[in-house]
């Protein structure tokens, strides 16, 4: 019995998370946080959002469709054999058509499977075991269609927000704080993106329970730690399934293991069947790409199936850990989460991050530099809590040791924590977002630290540029890649991000007010700045060409006018076009030679699919 289950069968909680678990629709707002009014449980913890996850994706299909119209008929066809909780429709990049279908219980999906048959008459082409099939169209009568009272929990619900219809909401929003709530309201990773992405992962341990006993495929990073965009990427873990059945010794036939010595090398033995693996026998994995020399050895791939890029490691449960600290602190407080998107968007605007790995920061230690402003003590007070202040209050059920001994110990039921310990703090977010800016603007970054154990600065161990200390690896610096330059670049935004926010907050409202014109990427700015109304005088109009005044305009005169008119504006829209230019071909993805794996299993397909 995992740690959770004892933990709420012995305070008699086990009756409501089952029912949580079995519930039909949990919308994603649901896992976020408990009603405020159940005061004895305010918070869930990772650990039951996890396990109800993990227990919808075992309970559920992806199915591929002809299109948004077969959900009549599949609805039809699954009933015969099990009670449906819901459908969720979505569409891929390449424009094909899929349902999430979620079963009431897990046997039922067993049942529907032993049901699936294979494509027959393609002789190069093996079934796969996979959460993943394909709805074939009916050779008779059609089977019975879905009840009117049935229908899609969602349309198309993989679609990322479109941006203009985004700014549009932006700009027209009454504050700063409502600004930066709706940016987090409309690009948070929804329900149905997290439901694909645990799809993935249990993808995955179905093909790895045939090689490994007790294993589990978890998902960490941005998916699951509450700071996850929409198309935002997977992080894996390849992991043993850590329950306390595993080392009762009451259970006394256990498993022969195969010992591997040789510090990393037996791991990149692991990740290069792996990666073998992905590209036999994983249906929709494609663009499988080895990194085996890293620190921490890792395969990427895409999923074309739910468009979902993917980063597979091994046994790095502290990246687990790490995420179930960064969720815990984005549920304490609902500011937290909000702030932290517009700190990672804006910094994506101005270029400081890139999706790419480099000398610069990424989205992981800059979230750390947002939480660490909201531990600082001000005149208001403060918002969250120090990790010591967490590692001080974990209880025996609280303790956790990764790969490397690393103690991952912490206090993980923030039902329990004081309410003086967080959201002290009563400020909007619009102040909030401002401090921030002026915080890092005037911090000591060549000599001090950032480092959220403490929740202040500490003095820096070495003369890297920027210092943000590893939460559970503490002589570790997270951002050891940024160099000097980047830093540089970092220190001198914040600076103009407060400048701009804070010029923006008097008089009248530009087009660009509030978050707008932090958000906005550089380029765009350049080229929209160009078409607004404050710089109209520099647009070509047919009106101006045709002036009343030149009555007889000769050809020659016209293309002078013209040229005169256009000369700057071109020049600038060139400009802007060609920054748009470079960084589209940043944006680029790289093709590899293997991609067409999936494809050939896939191309069978085609017409023949209700
Ligand atoms: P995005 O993918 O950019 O949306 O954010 P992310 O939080 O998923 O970051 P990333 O994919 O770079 O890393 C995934 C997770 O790995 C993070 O959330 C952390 O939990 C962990 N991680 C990232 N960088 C480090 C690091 O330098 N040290 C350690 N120990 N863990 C890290
Ligand atoms: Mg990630």
């Amino acid at each position: 019995m995992s740690l959770l289950f004892q933990t709420i069968k012995n305070t008699g909680k086990s009756q409501t998370l089952k029912k949580l678990i079995r519930s039909p629709i949990s919308s994603c707002k649901c896992l976020l946080a408990r009603n405020s009014s159940d005061v004895s449980r305010k918070f869930l913890s990772f650990d039951e959002v996890v396990l109800q996850r993990r227990d919808e994706a075992r309970r559920s299909l992806v199915i591929q469709v002809n299109s948004e119209s077969s959900f009549s008929e599949l609805y039809g066809y699954c009933s015969n054999y099990a009670t449906i909780n819901g459908i969720h429709h979505y569409k891929n990049a390449g424009g094909e058509h899929f349902m999430l279908i979620e079963f009431n219980t897990e046997d039922s999906l067993k049942e529907i499977l032993q049901s699936c048959s294979s494509h027959q008459k393609d002789n190069d082409i093996m079934a796969l075991q996979s959460p993943f099939l394909w709805f074939r169209a009916s050779p008779v009568k059609k089977d019975k269609l879905a009840s009117s009272s049935s229908r899609l929990i969602t349309k198309n619900g993989n679609a990322a927000i479109d941006e203009d219809m985004l700014f549009g909401e932006l700009t027209n929003c009454a504050t700063v704080s409502d600004q930066i709530q709706l940016l987090y309201d409309r690009t948070m990773l929804n329900d149905l993106g997290i439901r694909l992405r645990y799809m993935v992962a249990r993808q995955l341990e179905i093909v790895f329970e045939s090689l490994y006993a007790n294993i589990a495929v978890r998902p960490f990073g941005s998916s699951v730690n509450g700071f996850g965009r929409m198309g935002c990427d997977l992080d894996l873990v390849l992991s043993n399934n850590l329950t306390d059945e595993m080392s009762d010794a009451n259970k006394r036939l256990v498993y022969q293991d195969k010992k591997s010595e040789g510090g990393r090398g037996p791991w990149q033995r692991h990740m290069e069947l792996v990666g073998e693996l992905l590209e036999l026998r994983v249906v929709g994995a494609t663009r499988v790409q080895r990194i085996l020399h890293a620190r921490v050895p890792i395969v990427k791939y895409a999923h074309e199936f739910t468009d979902v890029d993917c980063d597979l490691c091994y046994n790095n449960m502290s990246g687990v850990y790490m995420s179930e600290l960064l969720w815990m602190y984005g549920s304490l407080d609902p500011r937290v989460r909000p702030l932290a998107f517009l700190v990672r968007r804006w910094a994506a605007a101005v270029g400081l991050t890139n999706q790419h790995p480099g000398r610069w920061i990424t989205n992981f230690p800059l979230t750390l530099m947002v939480l660490f402003f909201l531990q600082q003590k001000t005149s208001n007070g403060f918002i969250l809590p120090s990790l010591k202040n967490l590692v001080n209050r974990a209880r025996k059920q609280d303790m956790r040791i990764a790969e490397e001994n690393v103690n991952c110990t912490f206090l993980r039921d923030m039902n329990i924590l004081p309410q003086e310990c967080y959201s002290q703090n009563q400020s909007n977010l619009e102040t909030l977002l401002l401090q921030f800016f002026e915080y890092y603007a005037q911090f000591d970054f060549q000599e001090k630290a950032i480092c959220i154990n403490e929740g202040r600065p500490v003095r820096k161990p070495n003369a890297l540029p920027l210092y943000i200390v590893n939460p559970l690896a503490p002589s570790l610096n997270v951002s050891r890649n940024v160099s000097y330059e980047e830093c540089e670049r970092l220190k001198s935004e914040v600076r103009n991000a407060a400048w701009q926010l804070e010029a923006g907050l008097e008089g009248e409202r530009p087009d660009d007010w509030g978050v707008l014109g932090l958000i906005e990427k550089k380029a765009s700015r350049g080229l929209k700045k160009l078409l607004r109304v404050g710089n109209s005088h520099r647009l070509v109009s047919v009106k101006d060409l045709f002036n009343d005044n030149d009555e007889n305009i000769s050809e020659g005169g016209l293309r002078s006018k013209l040229q005169r008119l256009t000369q700057t504006t071109a020049k600038e829209i060139k400009q802007v076009l060609a920054n748009q230019n470079v960084e589209g071909k940043k944006d680029q993805k790289i093709k590899f030679k293997n991609n067409q794996v999936a494809n050939e299993v896939y191309r069978i397909r085609r017409n023949k699919m209700v």
